[in-house]
Order: structure tokens, then C-alpha cells, then sequence
């Protein structure tokens, strides 16, 4: 039966401690199947880089952890790498949150001007994610996961979550969330 959260928190930057990392890679591994799941390490071995901006969900009610996206800021580009949100929590807007956070953050104080990703072609919920916070296909990387397994690119220009308060709607869309809350 699916969890449903009441609430949710967001946690950004600092996310170094070896409990959290465990739970890091508990999620993981509970996510994405073996191939797309990433070897034991690299997660920390990513997030602990200074170029890297993590940003953490939790329950409210238990404090255990529901999400996360994980992000590399090069030059002027943020590239999102990971995103995953624990499968009983999803549809609350956990992962919106997950991404303007980290959107806001970089266009604020890294002074990025546009974010990449890659997601396969048949990931519909993530592409609609994507979309919905602005990103849009610019191009295809053929044969990207696997033989037969195709990615879109996707860009996002950050300039509408520059200055973007921590409570204000995504720049492009209608719908909103709030950073600790279920949809409006
Ligand atoms: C993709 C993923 C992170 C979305 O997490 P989520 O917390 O459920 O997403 P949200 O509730 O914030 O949804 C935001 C928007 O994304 C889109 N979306 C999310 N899930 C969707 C689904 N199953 N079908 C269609 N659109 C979907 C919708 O536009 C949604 O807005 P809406 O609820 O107002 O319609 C989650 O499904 C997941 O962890 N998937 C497995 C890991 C993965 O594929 N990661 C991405 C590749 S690295």
C-alpha cells in the first residue's frame, strides 16, 4: 500500500555523514536495476566533490529518507545525474521539490545559466518531470543505457529560477508545490 506522506522535508548541501550515504545507497539500489545503478562508492565519491549539489527528502514522520537528486555544477551548467524518490511516496511532489531546489541553488549561487540531463526515451515519468520544470529535448544520444536503449538530452535555461524565492511556483508551469508540502 502506498506511504502517504503527510509532509516532507528538503536538505541541501552538507550531506557527508556515513548514515546518510547508507541510506543514499539504500535507495539507490532499491530504484534502478542493477545496470543503471551505480557501483558501491561512486555515490559518496560524487557527493562528496566541491562541485557537487545534493539535495535530500525526508518524511516528516519518520525522518527516514524519501528522495534525493544529485548534481554536478561545471562552469556555467549544472548536469543532474540522479534523482530517485522512494516508490511508495511518489506522485507528491517529492521530486519537483527535489529539482527547484537544486535548480534555485545553482542559478543563485553558482550563477548557472542552464541545467543538462540525460533520460531514456521510455522513462515517462521522468521526461514529464522534466518538462514540467522547463527542460526540453536537445537530442538523442542512440544506444546511450544499452543497445536498443536510447536517451533524450534535455536543457533547461535557468534564468527564471534566478532570484526565485524558496516558497515560489516553478517558472513554467501552473501547478505548484511548496518545499515542505504536498501540491497546492
Ligand atoms: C521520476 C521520479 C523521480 C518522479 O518522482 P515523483 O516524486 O513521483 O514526482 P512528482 O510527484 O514530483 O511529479 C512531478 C511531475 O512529474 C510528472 N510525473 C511524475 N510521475 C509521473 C508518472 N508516473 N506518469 C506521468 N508523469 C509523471 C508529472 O508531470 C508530475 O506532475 P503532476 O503530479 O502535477 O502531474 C520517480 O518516478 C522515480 O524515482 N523513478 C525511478 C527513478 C528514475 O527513473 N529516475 C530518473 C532517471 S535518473
Amino acid at each position: 500500500m502506498a506511504h502517504t506522506p503527510k509532509m516532507f522535508r528538503l536538505e541541501i548541501g552538507n550531506l557527508t555523514s556515513p548514515k546518510f550515504f547508507e541510506e543514499l545507497v539504500g535507495l539507490e539500489r532499491a530504484t534502478f536495476r542493477k545496470n543503471d545503478s551505480w557501483a558501491d562508492g561512486e555515490l559518496e565519491q560524487m557527493a562528496k566533490k566541491r562541485n557537487c549539489i545534493i539535495a535530500a527528502a525526508r518524511l516528516e514522520d519518520n525522518n527516514k529518507l524519501c528522495g534525493y537528486v544529485l548534481c554536478t555544477s561545471t562552469g556555467l551548467n549544472l548536469h543532474v545525474s540522479k534523482i530517485a524518490v522512494r516508490a511508495d511516496c511518489r506522485r507528491q511532489g517529492i521530486a519537483r521539490s527535489l529539482m527547484q531546489a537544486v535548480l534555485r541553488t545553482a542559478a543563485n549561487q553558482r550563477r548557472s545559466s542552464s541545467s543538462t540531463l540525460h533520460v531514456a526515451l521510455d522513462n515517462e515519468p521522468a521526461v514529464q518531470l522534466y518538462r514540467s520544470l522547463g527542460y526540453k529535448e536537445d537530442g538523442l544520444l542512440e544506444d546511450y543505457y544499452t543497445p536498443g536503449r536510447h536517451a533524450y538530452k534535455m536543457i533547461c535555461d535557468l534564468e527564471p529560477y534566478k532570484g526565485a524565492a524558496e516558497d515560489s511556483p516553478p517558472p513554467l508551469q501552473a501547478a505548484c508545490t511548496t518545499t515542505t508540502g504536498r501540491k497546492r
